[in-house]
């Protein structure tokens, strides 16, 4: 009986790890560099951490189930929520603010498509404890950090931001009850994830009232801050994205970003400025997405502090950057083969080895004394980057060592190597 993965799911073989080792290091070197301290939580947690604030749509996806003393559990469909339950149980001791990043393995019970998977990696900065939009825009920044790092221009990506504050107030003012905020903006979110006629039905099923419906719909189409200030008036949280996109072109990743009322993040948490990463052509679906949630920290029985942060996921990513020829892998390396002419230096092969492998490079050796020409072949498929070869010369303490990436090779007297190689780790 053939078992097949499960739909949704990828089996990595080693050169599909190669592109999600070079991936992944690209990650955690960024978030190294901009002063993130690396944190991970449990594949599953209590089903009903998810339910608190994440919305209904991440609920709708999650894989749960009971274990055997009959607690209801999930599989994490993100982080947020452990870092938010982490950093409540150790509060009063972390060093403030907080900066850590971390890159789950995560699992969401969604059709699968293209860019979206059941099972997926997701890059997550966050920043607790500052209230100043500094903190958003140094999240933006390391996003776009990690982008421009592996060549994407403002040519082939866009930050589209704008803030949960703005919708509010803006939703206020037209007149939409408080208790209709929170699964208004998960149908909002949804507005080009939807067929039109799809989502002016739910619009018009969520706000029976047409005048305003229309007022939601013209704020969403509009452009600039001034249009917004001319149809709504002057609004408080106009300030916080001016200076957001003055931090933003000060930190040299201004032109990268625009203001965009249309965003406004399908998960229930956000407070503040909300972003998501598109590609500018606009034909994948969100590269990543993050923003502020000062409450959520409180929500989870903690203290009232402030965060922002963001997700990135590998899937759109990985495809984006492969369209633009930019993506590229970290392929595992051998620091040895160990070779030999014929049978009869088989011990030889395995006493070098070990020696190699008690010196820390990371060596093979072939399990049968092929022929030398096979065992060379053996080398550069596992991508060795030095040959040992044994032969005669073995008799009289000497290896001979040839350079896969050169091509040359030399004698050494085997003491010598061994020494050569001490010094050199
Ligand atoms: P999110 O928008 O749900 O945010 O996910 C962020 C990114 O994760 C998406 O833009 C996408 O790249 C990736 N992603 C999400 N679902 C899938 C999927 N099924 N398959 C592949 N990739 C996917 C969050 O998760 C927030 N917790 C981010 C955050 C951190 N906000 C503040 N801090």
């Amino acid at each position: 009986m053939k078992i097949p993965p499960v739909k949704g799911t990828r089996d990595f073989y080693p050169p599909d790890m190669a592109v999600r080792n070079w991936l992944i290091d690209g990650w955690k070197k960024v978030s190294v560099r901009n002063g993130f301290e690396e944190y991970d939580g449990p594949i599953f947690e209590y089903l009903k951490m998810f339910q608190i604030k994440s919305g209904d749509e991440i609920v709708e996806q999650l894989f749960s189930f009971k274990d055997r003393g009959g607690r209801d559990l999930a599989i994490r469909p993100e982080i947020t929520p452990t870092l938010a339950r982490m950093v409540n149980q150790q509060i009063n001791s972390l060093p403030k603010p907080i900066k850590w990043f971390s890159v789950p393995r995560l699992c969401r019970a969604e059709r699968p498509q293209k860019g979206r998977l059941r099972e997926f990696f997701q890059w997550n900065i966050d920043i607790i404890g500052v209230d100043d939009v500094l903190a958003d825009a140094e999240v933006i920044f390391c996003a776009l950090d990690y982008l421009r790092d592996v060549g994407l221009t403002p040519d082939d990506i866009v930050v589209k931001i704008s803030s949960r504050k703005l919708l509010a107030a803006v939703l206020k003012e037209i007149g939409v009850p408080k208790e209709s905020l929170d699964s208004l903006y998960a149908l909002l979110d949804k507005k080009n994830k939807l067929p039109p006629e799809t989502f002016e039905k739910m619009l018009n099923e969520q706000l029976p009232d047409s005048e305003m419906a229309g007022k939601i719909r013209a704020f969403m189409g509009l452009e600039t801050i001034s249009q917004i200030e001319e149809m709504f008036g002057r609004q408080e949280a106009f300030d916080e994205i001016v200076t957001l996109m003055d931090w933003l072109n000060r930190m040299g990743v201004g032109d990268y970003c625009k203001f965009d009322p249309s965003v406004v993040r399908g998960l229930a948490y956000y407070t503040g400025i909300v972003f998501e990463i598109y590609d500018k052509a606009s034909e994948l679906r969100a590269i990543g997405g993050g923003g502020r949630f000062d409450d959520l920290l409180k929500q989870f029985g903690g203290t009232d502090i402030p965060a922002t942060g963001f997700g990135i996921g590998d899937c759109v990513l990985s495809i984006l950057l492969e369209e633009k020829g930019l993506l590229k892998t970290r392929p595992q390396q051998l620091d040895y083969f160990v070779a030999c002419v014929d049978e009869s230096f088989r011990d030889a092969v395995i006493e070098v080895t070990m020696r190699l492998r008690s010196n820390c490079f990371a060596s093979n050796f072939s399990y049968k004394a092929v022929k030398l020409s096979k065992q060379l072949k053996q080398a550069s498929d596992q991508n060795a980057q030095k040959c040992i070869i044994i032969g005669e010369e073995f008799k009289d303490n000497q290896l001979l060592v040839k350079d896969m990436v050169a091509g040359e090779q030399k004698t050494i007297e085997v003491d010598k190597f061994f020494a050569e190689l001490k010094s050199l780790v």
